[in-house]
């Protein structure tokens, strides 16, 4: 689907859409349409139960007078509840409305609204935000396409008077919007399509927009010592791999900024098996390497001014004859020791070595993980809220407040001292799983915070999150990239301001 910008004028075909706010305010270009069509427009909005709400449609097909197929009032709410937040909603509610009507374009027209503030380039540049992030599909799998209802949509042209001023502030949505897509390609790919090669081979690509991308296979991280990262790993036909991405958009000498994904391409538990039902979303559990080869496509893609660093273990958790045992003890690449009493605990082991491999190497300013490490976040959080681990109070307020722009919310849970005994373990430096059924979260985030030495470090827990089972304004079922636009916006408010 393109997306264009354009001075307001009159469309002659597909679908027009006109933004209503406040008192059921109507723009410029609205207004000099309602007169063509003899008021039927001022007509419509006394009428009914349309209040100018965000997400308050009147459709009017085939009006008399006027060249196009339909018309749509859009509302946005009253000046009191326009945010960018609620903008992408609309573009996103704009797009599942008309994508599947039969038109082939559509033009969404953003005038200044009289007794509303709001500045019409921001608003069009975010409500074409949100219709590109609703109109992610994976329809590769499908032999045949006439059996889904396709979106027959290919262009909407959004009409605004600043027209470059809306480019300007698109250009990088866009750029966060290919990361996104790319993160939900990613995690939407079944497990034998995208194991550790085929997902490193896909991470590869990259270089295209000026990533640096390393490659190291199992010899490499055996030389390393990355032994509870090849111990998960060690059950699998698939060999591992451990992916280093470099983006060097800041000045030569700043400490770059590092994140860390998990990547298990497929969990089964391995020896700790799971049980079936619903085995199959652990194709996703690879989710938070997804987010980090996203967004570092987007720092690319937008030419961030940052220095960043991403690094995804990527691995798959089988059981069979050579897989590790419960009761098996690792030696990590930084020494310390892991009894492995639950081999579906294996996130974290991954993590153990990527993490410590991260802060070794790069000496970044600050450390973010992301992982779908624990079901317990699920049982805490539920699916709004990721959940969040931090060592670092100012780090972690920053996170949070980026996660409010941008809709993708945290929740701070603690990793104190209190919670140490938690993952002692009677004959290693300490075991992979915490206390029964309590705090398993909590248990998780202990242990990845043994190997990130004194670094500044986040722990974000999106097994949540990653995968939406409802359909969200911006957001389709299935992978919704969760992450990239947060940690995107976090890069922007602390590196390049
Ligand atoms: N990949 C799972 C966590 C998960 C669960 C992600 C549901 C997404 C949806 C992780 O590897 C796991 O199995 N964790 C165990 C830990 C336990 C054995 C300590 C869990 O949460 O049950
Ligand atoms: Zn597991
Ligand atoms: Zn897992």
């Amino acid at each position: 689907m393109k997306i264009e910008f354009s001075e307001p004028s009159l469309p002659r075909s597909g679908a027009l859409v006109l933004i209503v706010a406040g008192e059921k305010e109507l723009g410029r270009t609205a207004r000099a349409i309602d007169k063509r069509m003899n008021g039927t427009l001022s007509r419509a909005l006394r009428n009914g139960r349309f209040k100018g709400k965000l997400g308050d449609f009147i459709e009017i097909v085939e009006p008399v007078g006027i060249g196009v197929q339909r018309i749509i009032l859009a509302g946005v709410g009253t000046e009191d509840d326009i945010d960018l937040l609620k903008l992408e909603d609309t573009g996103g509610k704009i797009l599942s409305r008309i994508s599947k009507k039969g038109d082939s374009n559509a033009a969404i027209c953003v005038d200044p609204i009289k007794g509303v503030k709001f500045n019409p380039a921001m608003a069009a540049a975010h409500i074409a935000f949100g219709a590109r992030l609703s109109s992610y599909r994976f329809d590769v799998y499908r032999t045949n396409k006439s059996s889904v209802d396709l979106p027959s949509l290919k262009r909407i042209k959004m009409l605004v008077s600043d027209v470059k001023g809306a480019r300007s502030i698109f250009r990088s949505l866009n750029k966060i919007v290919d990361g996104v897509f790319f993160c939900r390609d990613l995690v939407s790919e079944p497990a034998n399509v995208l194991y550790p090669k085929s997902f490193a081979e896909r991470v590869k690509k990259l270089t295209n927009i000026g990533l640096k991308v390393e490659v190291f296979n199992r010899a490499r991280m055996e030389k390393l010592g990355m032994g509870a990262l090849l111990g998960v790993a060690q059950g699998s036909a698939n060999e591992p791999r451990l992916v280093v991405m470099q983006w060097n958009g800041g000045p030569v000498r700043q400490k770059p900024v590092a994140f860390v994904g998990k990547g298990v391409t497929f969990d089964t538990g391995g020896i700790s098996i799971k049980p079936s039902g619903g085995m199959e979303d652990m194709k996703w559990d690879m989710g938070g390497a997804g987010v980090v080869a996203g967004l570092m496509a987007t720092l690319a893609g937008r030419k961030a001014k940052v220095n960043a660093v991403g690094v995804i273990g990527l691995v798959e958790n089988m059981p069979s004859g050579k897989a590790q045992r419960p009761g098996d003890v690792v030696k990590t690449m930084s020494g310390k020791t892991i009894e492995v009493i639950n081999t579906d605990a294996e996130g974290r082991l991954v993590l153990a070595d990527a993490l410590w491999y991260t802060q070794k190497r790069f000496k970044p300013s600050a450390i973010v993980d992301l992982a779908t490490l624990t079901g317990a976040i699920i049982i805490a959080l539920g699916h709004q809220y990721a959940g969040l681990f931090a060592n670092d109070d100012k780090l972690s307020d920053e996170l949070v407040a980026a996660g409010k722009m941008v809709g993708e919310r945290l929740w701070r849970l603690p990793v104190d001292a209190s919670y140490d005994d938690d993952i002692r373990s009677d004959i290693a430096d300490m075991h992979n799983v915490g206390n029964g059924r309590s705090a398993g979260s909590i248990a998780g985030a202990k242990l990845l915070e043994q190997f990130v030495n004194d670094c500044s470090w986040a722990h974000l827990d999106i097994a949540g999150v990653t995968w939406s089972k409802k359909v969200r304004p911006t957001i389709p079922k299935g992978a919704t990239g969760f992450g990239v636009r947060l940690l995107d916006r976090w890069v922007l408010d602390r590196y390049e301001q």
